[in-house]
């Protein structure tokens, strides 16, 4: 069986009768669906033609989001009164497959899934044309909005699920993404406007010199750092143009710290996770752009490496342990959770994204 086949197999067997997909099944910590790790899962389905499995999710999410809209209000009524919120009073970035928060503790406060999830319903209305989902679940659009509009500028724990006192570009890009796709259907000057708000913020806020920066420190009123995430400014959300030259910076300064000569891409030139190795997800999003800008040979040279990776049975891992960046950390992460998450299904995901857009 070939690699996307074994991919659709991969998510159809682990989407769960509630329509969540688990992230990974044989990784203890990634037992659970992410908002964020299922929109692009959901993505994928839809382009492949499997839009029974994304409309699945997507309704899963509906009901997670109707279940705990009360912590919108809540937090909201703190924010007027001017009090401290706690992280695991924000909506979750991970549920039981059933659809509940579970009592683990985990860096829960995390924005971009909600605006990943705006963007991705928004595109699963668009390619199925059934846009009478947008009045069956205006009130969960509504309020995740309403959400994302009063917190967007907090800092929050990063895609990577780390640094809470920061806020972080990809984050922002999500945000911006969702709130301008989702409004393609509402027309609301309101959303536009704050869309717009967002972007004016990043191009303030989160450059350093002539590229984007990973985060932006409160703090220290500073950018900092370079993160390959920084491509969801363009793909899949288009907060900028892939022409733009900060964006054209971005990703040059990104081939020279994080892709490998002959591999895959790193998160970011610090990480420590499994000894920093090199993601199948980001591999798939440099290709991505590869794609879109017209350089074939270099993203097929991605598209095979990311091949190279997958088992005899057809299962992608989430990353690998070549050409680590903090060699040391490998053991101490197989020792504390085990071997590499694999399958992740958010892998198969992105490769299946890779073979439909190419
Ligand atoms: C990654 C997240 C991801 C989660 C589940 C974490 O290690 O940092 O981005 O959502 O795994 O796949």
């Amino acid at each position: 069986m070939n690699l996307f086949d074994s991919s659709i197999k991969v998510i159809l067997k682990n989407q769960s009768k509630y329509g969540s997909y688990i992230a990974s099944p044989n990784f203890k910590q990634y037992k659970y669906s992410w908002i964020r790790d299922g929109v692009f899962i959901a993505y994928a389905m839809d382009l492949a033609g499997y839009h029974k499995s994304s409309r699945l999710f997507h309704e899963w999410v509906m009901k997670v989001i109707k279940r705990y809209s009360w912590k919108v209000e809540y937090l909201l009524e703190k924010l007027r009164k001017g009090k401290r919120r706690d992280h695991n009073e924000y909506l979750h970035a991970r549920y039981t497959l059933e659809g509940y928060e579970d009592s683990a503790p985990w860096p829960n406060k995390q924005f971009d899934g909600y605006g990943a999830w705006l963007w991705g319903l928004s595109e699963h209305i668009k390619i199925t044309s059934e846009e009478y989902l947008l009045d069956k679940y205006i009130d969960q659009i509504e309020m995740i909005i309403k959400y994302l509009s009063n917190f967007w500028n907090e800092p929050s724990y990063d895609c990577w699920e780390e640094n809470p006192d920061k806020i972080h570009t990809s984050t922002l890009a999500c945000i911006a993404g969702g709130l301008s796709h989702i409004n393609n259907y509402l027309q609301s000057n309101e959303i536009s406007e704050l869309v717009n708000k967002i972007t004016s913020f990043i191009k303030d806020k989160c450059v350093i010199g002539e590229h984007f920066a990973k985060f932006y420190d409160p703090h220290t009123d500073r950018a900092k750092g370079i993160d390959a995430s920084l491509l969801w400014l363009v793909y899949p959300f288009r907060v900028f143009e892939p022409e733009d030259p900060l964006f054209r910076n971005t990703v040059a300064l990104m081939e020279k710290k994080l892709l490998e000569p002959d591999g895959g891409v790193h998160r970011y030139p610090e990480d420590t996770y499994y000894g920093g190795g090199e993601w199948i997800i980001l591999s798939a999003w440099l290709a991505w752009h590869y794609i879109e800008t017209g350089r074939k040979d270099e993203a097929w040279k991605l598209i095979e490496w990311i091949e190279s990776t997958a088992d005899v049975q057809g299962n992608l891992p989430e990353q690998v342990p070549y050409n680590l960046l903090a060699p040391k950390y490998y053991e101490y992460w197989v020792k504390k959770w085990g071997p590499i998450a694999k399958p992740l299904l958010w892998s198969h995901a992105m490769y299946i994204i890779l073979k439909s857009k190419i």
